[in-house]
């Protein structure tokens, strides 16, 4: 990963950036005014800052977020001069130019940016930008490395930004794992692996404390939804329950995320365009147990317990079948006439677990639950449920605080029939109804009395992006990281 650093001298980068922002729009001249730049904290020499701004008509830059111009100084130093578009300069438009320059500057070995007088906004935008802008997945070493190594940020008071640093960093690093585990194809990421690499990113880390239950454990204990999905593989399924417990925590938050290591469908099988991408059907585990990761990192003071169902849902003898009936945990029976909606079926075995074992004050899952969130809100939103305005508003502004989409969808009681079996308790996967909304309604019949404390993100829509741009880089997003830990550091 890019290393950042903070310095308060002028650095012998051989490349200086310097961030642009639009000018004043001139009354007289409707065709737009050029960009200006940016006062810094650290002035760049006088004489660099002026060649800047006399070359600046002639780029053509109008300084929105993300634009970037080289220009190159015969025998100057810094040798290149990097005009960097920073838009209105909060930390969004600052997080996408980030991620520009880490993309432009590949071929850099260390650059040195200057950043403006109140830099708190700045640094932390253009810090997440840079490292999860310069993100790459490769399983061999063709297509060459960028050579981008290290950033310098000039700025006035070093000291005083440090822990401001230290939170952007550890968001886009735990953004990365979130996105190394859903990028990984599903060959290497079985149940087995994916709790592995939980085990090995927690070690060493007081506070932190695993538990992973097998096949055995989850049979004794009655995990029917778990063993069922993960049934058809022979890769048994397991449960991930990682604590972060710091000394004085108030508040217990339990986070659940769905694991499905691949989703073939199972018996009711997924035609080929659907299931191409089914290796990304664990992004709500990997996110919650990156969250995770990220409070103990940065000593969050809230105690978080996450708990990752994991099964690969596979066509095979011992696969579960349409029709089966299938006992949770703690005792609620679902009638499933779809083993391709199994994500809810493990969601609701660690649910009731977490209601009745753990009694925590919030609960909140993210899951890739259902294709019916990109028909309802697009690619880029997940679909957010609860019945607590305060809870879904504050898990709404850290998610937009942190750049990243969500939009609140209704729990519609008019559905709530929809959910009845002639056979069991509830039907886990009604024909009628929108499906976002009943998967929904179907999980909330396992919060028990956390019912108004729960809130719901479907998050099958942004957790893989098409295409690369701002900080998204093509492939695994790691939706619902910056989010979570924004809303954990809220939380006393
Ligand atoms: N993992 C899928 C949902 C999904 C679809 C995620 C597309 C990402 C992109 C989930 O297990 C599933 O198959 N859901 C079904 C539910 C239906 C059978 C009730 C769906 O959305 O079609
Ligand atoms: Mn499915
Ligand atoms: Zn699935």
């Amino acid at each position: 990963m890019l290393v950042i650093r903070l310095v308060s001298g002028p650095a012998g980068s051989d490349a200086l950036v310097l961030p642009v922002r639009p000018g004043k729009p001139d009354s007289a001249d409707s065709s737009g005014s050029p960009a200006e730049l940016v006062p810094t904290a650290v002035a760049p020499g006088d004489d660099v800052r002026a060649e800047a701004a006399a070359l600046l008509p002639a780029t053509r830059l109008t300084g929105a977020a993300g634009e970037v111009r080289e220009h190159l100084r015969p025998g100057g130093a810094p040798a290149r001069l990097w005009l960097l578009g920073v838009g209105s300069g909060d930390e969004r438009d600052w997080r996408t130019a980030g991620a520009a320059l880490a993309r432009a500057a590949k071929d850099e070995t260390q650059i040195t940016i200057a950043l403006p007088g109140e830099a708190t906004e700045a640094l932390r935008g253009l810090a997440e930008g840079l490292l999860l802008g310069s993100y790459r997945f490769r399983l061999t070493e063709s297509g060459g490395r960028p050579a981008l190594a290290e950033a310098l940020v000039l700025v006035d008071d070093p000291e005083a930004l440090a822990g401001t640093l230290d939170a952007a960093r550890t968001t886009a690093e735990m953004t990365r794992l979130a996105r190394d585990l859903t990028n990984t194809p599903s060959s290497t990421k079985n149940p087995e692996w994916f709790a592995e690499q939980v085990a090995g990113a927690a070690s060493g880390r007081t506070g932190l404390h695993l538990r992973v239950r097998g096949p055995q454990e989850l049979a004794a204990e009655g995990f029917g939804g778990i063993l069922a999905v993960g049934g058809g593989s022979a890769s048994g399924p397991r449960l991930v329950e990682l604590d972060w417990r710091p000394d004085g925590a108030r508040t217990h938050v339990v986070l659940v995320g769905k694991g499905i290591t691949f989703d073939t469908g199972g018996i009711s099988i997924k035609p080929v365009p659907a299931m191409k991408l089914m290796r990304k059907d664990m992004a709500g585990a990997a996110a919650v147990i990156a969250a995770t990761l990220g409070a103990a990192e940065l000593g969050l003071p809230v105690r978080v317990t996450t708990l990752a169902p994991l099964a690969e849902n596979m066509v095979s003898g011992s696969a579960f079948r349409p029709g089966d009936v299938i006992r949770h945990y703690g005792g609620l029976t679902s009638e499933s006439t779809n083993s391709d909606a199994e994500g809810r079926l493990v969601l609701a075995d660690a649910m009731a677990y977490a209601v009745r074992e753990l009694k925590p004050d919030l609960l909140i899952d993210l899951a890739t639950l259902t294709g019916a969130n990109a028909v309802a809100l697009g690619k880029r939103h997940a679909a957010l449920y609860s019945e607590n305005d305060a809870l879904a508003g504050d898990l709404l502004d850290a998610i937009t605080a942190a750049g990243e989409r969500a939009w609140r969808m209704p729990l519609a009681d008019d559905y709530v029939e929809h959910l009845a079996s002639d056979v069991a308790d509830l039907h886990s996967s009604p024909a009628q109804g929108a499906g976002s909304v009943v998967a929904a309604l179907y999980l909330r019949e396992f919060t028990g009395d956390l019912r108004d404390r729960w809130a719901h993100l479907d998050m099958s829509a942004p957790s893989w992006s098409d295409d690369t741009h701002g900080e998204l880089v093509k492939g695994a997003t790691g939706w619902g990281v910056r989010g979570l830990l924004r809303w954990l550091a809220t939380l006393g």
